[in-house]
């Protein structure tokens, strides 16, 4: 297991353009063939990590498609050929998928989505996640998560606005939010994925690749559940919702305490930034939290308590940096989690526990998902995902 977690690291952190790629690629497949319950990364993964140079993201990609008002009819051409002549046809007054048949079009019926066909949704993501490995540390895993995210913590418990319902950051004001920068990468990587499977909204869409990076990445598996709806930009939230990562505890209690979350759930939650880098032509802070940053581990925790930490020297925001090897980050919005000491108490258990880390991690992201969702369905329809890593 452990040796499969080190291949699959190394996979990750080889830049593409040596030569060392095609021998990469070989120790992705082998261990993809065992997925690993082992939340700590090994040591040969993180030197090699540290020594090889951050990877060239890039900035651009398609323009994302408009959205369909007024057309009354969208047709899923790509998805009409994996139908072998049928097509999905969407109806704007009832906003239900109809399948139709051959050349006469006759409809089959309204096009009801089954766990099977939200399994083919997550099995897209997945491939073109391994696929597409030459985005940034070898993964667009981070960045969706980060998409999913946004997408879902712009929630309000107060008043019921914002959350994961209705996919608004497509549209300017809030795809423009300092926040959000970046995040173009993760949409447009989605768009593909749109097109192939009209049925499903962009606010499922967006919260399943979610889970599909978290599970790929070999996290936990996070039930997940369809039902959000896509909504126009009337709905856009102001911004200022999601967390400024310059600020202390007060500022993280007040932010996750208005989506609804205590503070155990915001140390879990925080867990994620084991995974991803900061970018600074985004947020403006620079670097990685950990050494095997496409992987999920508890290193953040284990970082934060056993790493010391100072301020990096720098012309940049103010973040901290590791004293060992100078190569990794946290924000000041991660320091407050061990300079709070109910913050701190969750810190340790999760430092110690990766099993703990990661069963939490599992119902806070769930939950994360689903706020400001009318759902329809009940908790027990959630849908486990199968990750594809077991299946290699
Ligand atoms: C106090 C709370 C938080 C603050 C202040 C914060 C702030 C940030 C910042 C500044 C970045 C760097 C963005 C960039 O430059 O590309 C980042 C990245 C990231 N964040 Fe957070 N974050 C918080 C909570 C969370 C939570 C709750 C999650 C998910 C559950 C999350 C997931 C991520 C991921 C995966 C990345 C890496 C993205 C990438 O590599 O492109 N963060 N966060």
């Amino acid at each position: 297991m452990a040796t499969a977690v080190a291949a699959r690291t190394l996979a990750r952190a080889v830049p593409r353009s040596t030569a060392a790629a095609s021998a990469a690629s070989s120790l992705r497949l082998a261990a993809r063939s065992s997925r690993s319950n082992n939340s700590n990364s090994s040591n040969a993964a993180r030197q090699f990590f540290q020594k090889s140079s951050r990877r060239h993201y890039s900035s651009s990609g398609p323009e994302p498609a408009k959205s369909s008002s007024g057309s009354g009819l969208i047709i899923g051409a790509v998805a009409a050929a994996a139908l072998a002549g049928g097509f999905y046809v969407y109806n704007t007054q009832t906003g239900e998928f109809h399948l139709t048949k051959g050349s006469a079009g006759q409809s089959a019926g309204v096009f009801k989505p089954t766990t099977e066909d939200y399994q083919k949704v997550y099995n897209a993501v997945a491939k073109e996640l391994w696929e597409k490995d030459e985005y940034d540390d070898g993964s667009y895993g981070p960045v969706l998560l980060r998409l999913a995210w946004h997408a879902s913590g712009t929630y309000d418990a107060a008043t019921g606005t914002g959350g994961s319902n209705g996919a608004t950051m497509r549209f300017a004001p809030e795809s423009d939010h300092g926040a959000n920068a970046g995040l173009k990468n993760a949409r447009d990587f989605l768009e593909p994925i749109k097109q192939q499977f009209p049925w499903i909204s962009y606010s499922d869409l967006w919260t399943l690749a979610g889970v599909c990076a978290v599970q790929e990445m070999q996290g936990p598996i996070v039930p997940w559940r369809p039902g959000r709806q896509d909504r126009d930009v009337s709905f856009c939230t102001p911004d200022g919702r999601l967390p400024d990562a310059s600020k202390d505890q007060n500022h993280v209690r007040a932010i996750f305490g208005r989506m609804g979350f205590n503070d155990q759930e915001m140390v879990a939650l925080s867990g994620a930034h084991a995974l991803g880098r900061c970018h600074t032509d985004r947020s403006g802070y620079d670097g990685p939290w950990t050494f095997a940053p496409t992987v999920l581990t508890n290193d953040y925790y284990r970082l934060l308590m056993e790493e010391k930490w100072g301020w990096r020297s720098w012309n940049g925001p103010k973040q901290y940096q590791d004293k060992t090897t100078h190569s990794l980050m946290m924000l000041p919005t991660d320091m407050a989690l061990v300079q709070d000491k109910s913050f701190k108490k969750y810190v340790e258990k999760y430092a110690k526990d990766g099993q703990a880390f990661f069963d939490d991690f599992s119902n806070v992201v769930m939950k994360l998902f689903e706020l400001g969702v009318p759902f329809e369905s009940k908790p027990e329809d959630r849908i486990k995902f199968k990750p594809t890593i077991d299946d290699a």
